[in-house]
Order: structure tokens, then sequence, then C-alpha cells
């Protein structure tokens, strides 16, 4: 059973290339046993067809508002509430705009202002587009209203140009409206702090030092926890990848805010620190840009950063009562990952080889020895989204038991 099974979603489908993800996305929700009722847009129409829509969906597609036979069959006003989520997959940039404003001059964006059910919208469309004060400014208006949104992802356009605008993949969208249902899932009720992505340590208003991290195993974990319900804090560095749905995204560039963020989000029951925190930053930030100076180059004096995971392990009462860490490692990787969970005083340690040729640092996959207090387990080698469930898994098996017994 997943947290899908029974669920209804009414699935408004806009004008964009991308709708032809959406058709995957269908038949991964019904293969969850969700059932799923389309509506199209006009512009939709232009990139699928009512009839693929319906034959995945195996029910009635609708487009037209002012149709007696549809409207006799079922009103649009009961289209709109026989729901347990709206998902609008693609968004285009003129229905984010018609919701934003409270327009209804179509099936779809009258379904949109009449629903009293909560919406999900992957927004599709050009870079220049998506970055236009317009279109994030009524991003904003409807994320404030509650809209949760997932996606856009940055990547090639089929226009041929290049940035943020291709709509989240089918399965991005998919565990956005699992995260979405999972309120009654194991991790309800409690809150959990994930850091991710490297840092960015300025060296002047122009330069900084920063590492290789591409966020993907910290944003796994947040979503992961997510999606068994925990209220999840994603605090990250500068990553390519999109905002997870349905999770409390801070946005930090240095270890020092980094930080002030994780602070910030305490209380929590778990805090899972996958970031890549530069170990070092520049001690005097130059507020100008460095010169030349003839050709000699500037010596930078660096100090260390503080150490997040550590701190929130040596946080007293505020302490997490689970308190983890990942290990990249590049030789005695049990060794070192045992030595780095004594001297940073946290409860787990999740260890990987990062040496040259594993693929690991930057790659989709990962190979995890986790070391607690009573040894190490040897874990066979994943995608990091599969990390990230089998541990979320085993946070929640963890805080099930009693506060106190074992390994705390
Ligand atoms: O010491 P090392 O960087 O190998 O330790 C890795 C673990 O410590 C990771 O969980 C990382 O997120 C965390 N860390 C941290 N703050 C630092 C350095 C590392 O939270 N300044």
């Amino acid at each position: 059973m997943t947290v899908l099974a029974g669920k209804r979603i009414l699935l408004v489908v806009s004008g964009g290339i991308a709708a032809y993800k959406t058709l995957e996305l269908i038949r991964r929700l019904r293969e969850r046993a969700a059932s799923v009722r389309c509506v199209l847009t006009a512009g939709g129409a232009q990139f699928v067809t009512p009839l693929s829509l319906a034959a995945l969906s195996e029910q009635k597609v609708h487009s037209e508002l002012f149709s007696l036979i549809e409207e006799s069959e079922m009103g649009h006003i009961r289209l709109s509430r026989e729901a347990d989520l709206v998902v609008v997959a693609p968004a285009s940039a003129d229905l984010l705009a018609k919701m934003a404003h409270g327009r209804a001059d179509d099936l779809a964006s009258t379904v949109l202002l009449a629903t009293d059910k909560s919406i999900l919208v992957a927004p599709a469309m050009n870079v220049r587009m998506w970055e236009h004060a317009a279109t994030q400014a009524n991003l904003k208006t409807l994320a404030e209203r509650g809209v949760r949104v997932v996606g856009p992802n940055e990547g090639d356009m089929a226009c041929g140009e290049y940035g943020m605008g291709r709509m989240a993949e089918a399965d991005q969208i998919l565990a956005a409206i699992e995260g979405f249902f999972a309120v009654d899932a194991r991790l309800s009720g409690r809150r959990a702090l994930v850091t991710s992505g490297p840092t960015y340590e300025a060296i002047d208003p122009v330069r900084y030092l920063a590492n290789r991290s591409s966020g993907r195993q910290g944003h796994a974990v947040a979503q992961a926890l997510a999606r068994l319900g925990a209220e999840t804090t994603l605090v990250t560095g500068p990553s390519h990848l999109a905002d997870p749905a349905g999770i409390e995204v801070v946005h930090i560039e240095s270890a020092a805010e980094m930080l002030n963020a994780c602070r910030e989000a305490l209380p929590v029951d778990v805090a899972v620190c996958a970031a890549a925190v530069s170990d070092w930053r520049v001690a005097e930030v130059s507020a100008q840009k460095l010169k030349k100076n003839g050709g000699a180059p500037p010596s930078l004096d660096l100090v260390t950063n503080p150490d997040i995971l550590a701190s929130l392990a040596g946080a007293g009462n505020a302490r997490p009562r689970l308190v983890i860490g990942f290990a990249a490692e590049t030789e005695n990787v049990i060794e070192h990952a045992r030595s780095k969970l004594e001297a940073k005083g946290c409860d787990w340690i999740l260890a990987n080889d990062v040496s040259p040729g594993t693929g690991t640092f930057g790659g989709a996959e990962n190979t995890i020895h986790l070391i607690d207090g009573s040894g190490a387990s040897a874990w066979a080698r994943m995608t990091k989204e599969a990390v990230a469930e089998k541990l979320a898994e085993r946070i929640a098996d963890h805080l099930e038991t009693p506060a106190g017994s074992g390994g705390e």
C-alpha cells in the first residue's frame, strides 16, 4: 500500500511541450492506485490529445467550460471539489498568471478558482519567461496563498535555450504528491533538519572558495523525510537542484550562514548534515575586487569554519535526539568515519568512499557504511534517492523506540 492508494488527483494539463511528461506521471499515479481525472486546456490539447489522457487515466477528460453535456454530467464546481489534491502539470506562465489574478475564462482556470483543495503546480516555460518579474511575482502570490510548487529544473529547453524552466520530472512531481499525502505517515509530528550542497566562502565581491558538491544526497534525504511526514527544513548552499516540494528551504551561501540557519531551525527531532561545508574561509573578505597588483597573487589568510555537525551534536538541551553526519573518505573509510563519529559527538555517520573513479562526488549513486555506537553495516551500492529512503526508514525506526533506549 502506498500513501497514494485511493487518493483522487485532479490533474490540470496546460500548454507546454513538457505535457508529454505528464503522461508518464499519470501512469505512475495509476500504478500507485491513485485515481486521476484530467482537465485539459486548449493550449494543452496542442501537445497531448484527450485520447492519450483518457486512455492512461481511464476516465473522461474535461475541457469545456460552457458545454451542456459536460456540465450535466459533472459540473465544474463538483469537478473542483471531488479531489484530494489538484495538480497542475505543466503549469504554463499564462495559467500561473490567471491563477494569481483569479481569472476564470476557461474550465481549467475556473476549476482552479473554485476549488477548496490544495494545489500543487509544476511550472514549465522558457527561461526568460520564468525569470520575468511578472512570473516571479505571480509565483510569490501563489506561494503565499499556500500553493505548492515543484520545480522547475535547469537544463536544455525545447526552444534551444538553456536555463531554469524545464518542468520537474515525473518522479519529482510524484514525490511532491506523495509528500503532500504523507501527513499520516511514520514521521508525522516529527521535525527534521537537513543540510545540503556546498558552501561558498567569499574572497571578494566576485570570487569565492567552493567545492563540487551537487546537493543531490542532501536534497534526497530532505525529500525522503518529508515523504514520511516529517516537517522538514532544508538548509542548502548554492545548488542547481530544484527546491523539493512541501519542504521549507533556506538558501544560504557561507558556512556561517548555514550554522545560523540551522540554529534557527531548532528544535528538531533529527538533524542530517549532508552538506559539503567548506573547511576554511578567508579571514578577511575584501570589500573591493582584489586587483592583480602587478602580477603578484594576493595571499589569502584562511581560518577554519565552524563545524555545523559538531555544533548541533553539542547543542545541550537543544540537541536533536538523533544527529547524523556523512563522511566522505578516500581510504580506511570505516576507521576514519568511526573516529569522526567520536570527534563530532554525533549518533550515526554514513560513510562513503569518494576516491577518484567511484563517481560518488557529484554523481547519482552512493555506497554507504552506516556507523553507529555499536558497529558498522554495509549497504549495497544504490542511487542517492534510495540511500535517502533507506536512511529515512532507519530514522523512523529509531524515533519510534522510546528515548534513552539503545544507542543514545
Ligand atoms: O570533517 P568532515 O568534513 O569530513 O565531516 C563531514 C561531516 O561533517 C558531514 O556530515 C558534514 O556535513 C559535516 N560538516 C559540518 N560542518 C563543517 C564540516 C563538516 O557540518 N564545517
